[in-house]
Order: structure tokens, then sequence, then C-alpha cells
């Protein structure tokens, strides 16, 4: 069985297909075509977290692609109502697809354990590996390509982060990531990261300055200081990450075409000005409608072709 947990669930052959499928669906939906590749088909999601994107996207591909798609929220009583592997076992026995957005990532790594059908995680404390694929995306619909592009990475080197990081790594992205020491990956924690040889292209330059990581930049990316479930340290990073803020000063160091990305929802005012997230440089809404065409490559790659 494959599940899409993590980046490193998909060689670099099958992400560039993921992709691929993903720009087809969005130009068949663009050009008024729905084929029903996925026609009779249920997708359980279950959401420990908040969401707007990845509840809709998911939702309206299955919808569009001739299935449906079923919310669940905490009341099913992960590990508390009932035992992990009774809920795994039963609901994988109904539907065909799980998608699970869980506070902790061992979570979505249990479920799959005693999963019948494959699992996808749609946003752990650890990774977002289905924001990357809408990021990704974003960005080659922008350059052309994604060999020869540099992409940077200002505030917490978090879950997104991680998951673009993987992503880099197999396409041949340069990276360069600008955290407060803190808040930084270490070198242990990138090895984890990258399991395979990084494809050619791939360089990773880890700082604490944001204007160094910005530096002939195409994208400039940032996310919240306070992800879901930190919220106690919300004074703290705030005042911690307030040199790390994305404005017009700092995008001005990128390069001239540089694009600004966010997975959203945005924190306006702390990690980014409304100044950038409104400017033409920001394709954040362009980043946001893509999460409905990469969850649809998505699935029509996990269920017809990786499981089919
Ligand atoms: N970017 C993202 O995952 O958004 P939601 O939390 O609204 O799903
Ligand atoms: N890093 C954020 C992303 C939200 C989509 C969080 O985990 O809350």
């Amino acid at each position: 069985m494959r599940h899409f947990i993590t980046i490193n669930d998909v060689r670099t052959a099958e992400l560039q297909r993921i992709l691929e499928l993903a720009e087809a669906m969005k130009r068949d939906l663009k050009s008024g075509k729905r084929p029903l590749h996925l026609a009779g088909k249920m997708l359980g999601m279950v959401f420990e977290k908040p969401s707007l994107r990845t509840r809709v996207s998911f939702q309206t591909g299955m919808f569009q692609l001739g299935g449906s798609a079923m919310f669940l929220s905490n009341e099913i009583g992960f590990g508390k109502r009932e035992s992990v592997k009774d809920i795994s076992e039963v609901l994988s026995s109904m539907v065909d697809a799980i998608m699970f957005r869980a506070m902790k990532h061992q979570s979505v790594l249990d479920v799959a354990k005693y999963s019948r059908c494959p699992v996808v995680n749609g946003l752990t404390d650890l990774s977002h590996p289905c924001q990357a694929l809408a990021d990704v995306m974003t960005v080659y619909e922008v350059f052309g390509q994604l060999q020869g592009v540099k992409i940077a990475w200002v505030g917490d080197a978090n879950n997104v982060a991680a998951s673009l990081l993987q992503t880099a790594a197999k396409l041949g992205i340069k990276m360069s990531i600008a955290a407060p020491a803190k808040f930084q990956f270490e070198a242990s924690a990138v090895k984890t990261l990258l399991t395979e040889k990084p494809f050619s292209g791939f360089d990773l330059e880890l700082t604490d300055n944001p204007h160094q990581a910005v530096q002939d930049a195409h994208a400039v990316f940032t996310d919240v200081w306070v992800s879901m479930g930190q919220e106690s340290e919300e004074e703290e990073r705030k005042k911690i990450f307030a040199p790390y803020q994305v404005n017009t000063a700092l995008m001005r160091q990128a390069r001239k075409d540089a694009i600004f990305l966010h997975c959203l929802p945005a924190r306006r005012g702390l990690e980014v000005t409304d100044e950038v997230i409104d400017s033409p440089q920001s394709k954040v809404i362009q980043e946001a409608e893509n999460r409905l065409h990469a969850q649809k490559g998505l699935l029509v790659w996990l269920l017809n072709e990786a499981n089919g």
C-alpha cells in the first residue's frame, strides 16, 4: 500500500508525475472539462486542527473527479473514544482513501499502519507535503522551470518549510532558509529530512540572516511564526521573529521578478506586511488555488496509478 505522508514517500519521477497530473487537472478544469477519474470513490477526511484550504481543496477536488469526501472532526475521539487501530480499520473498510490533519505526526503513521486504504497527510506538526506540491507548482507556473530556480524561506523552520526542503531536494531547486538559531533546522534534522541523494542542482544554505537568504531568490516564502499547537509560545516567538518580517525592503533584495508565497492563513503585520502580500509580486491566491489542482493530481496518482 502506498501512502503520502511525507514527500519522501515518492521518488523524484513520481513527484514530477503528480505535478504533471496537477497541471493537467488545472488545464482541464479551466477549459470546462471535469473528467471523472475517481467516480464513486469516497475520501474520509479527519481533522484534529482547523482548516480552510485543505478541507475545501480535497472536498471540491473529490467532487470534481466524480467522487465525494466526508468531513470528520475531533468527534471521532482519536485514541480516546476508540483506539487508533479500530478507527483506522473501520474507516478504511468503508472509504477509498483517508486524509488526516493531525496534532502529532506519529498519529498519521499509526493510522497508515492499520489502514487498508491509502493515507494522505493533511498537515502535522512535522510536515505539510500537500502544501509543498502547490508551492512548487506555483513557482513552476511563474518561471516556467524549476531547475536553476532559487527559493528563500524566511521565518520559522517549521512543518511547511520541512516539506518544501524535501521537495526542493527531490526536484533540484536551490534553497536558502533564514531562521533564528533556536528555530532553524539542525544539521541532524536536515539529514533526517533528506533520506536520499538530492537531485542535481539542489543546494541548501542555512543562515540566520534574512537579507542573505533572499539574495538572487526567485521566490520568497514565509509562514506564521506561531503554528497551530504552539499558541503558548506566542509572546516569545513574536519577539524572536520580529527581524524576519517579509516587508518591501526585504523583497527589494531578492531578484527584481521575485514572487512572494505563503501557505496561508497569514498574520498580516507580523510575518508579512500588507504591502507585500497585496502587491503584484504576491502569488498567494494562485498558490492557494493550486492546492485544489495539486490535491486532484495527488489523489488520481495515489488511487489510480500508485495503488491502481
Ligand atoms: N495552507 C493550509 O493548509 O491552509 P489551511 O490550514 O486553511 O488548510
Ligand atoms: N505552519 C502552519 C501552517 C498552517 C497551514 C501551522 O502548522 O499552523
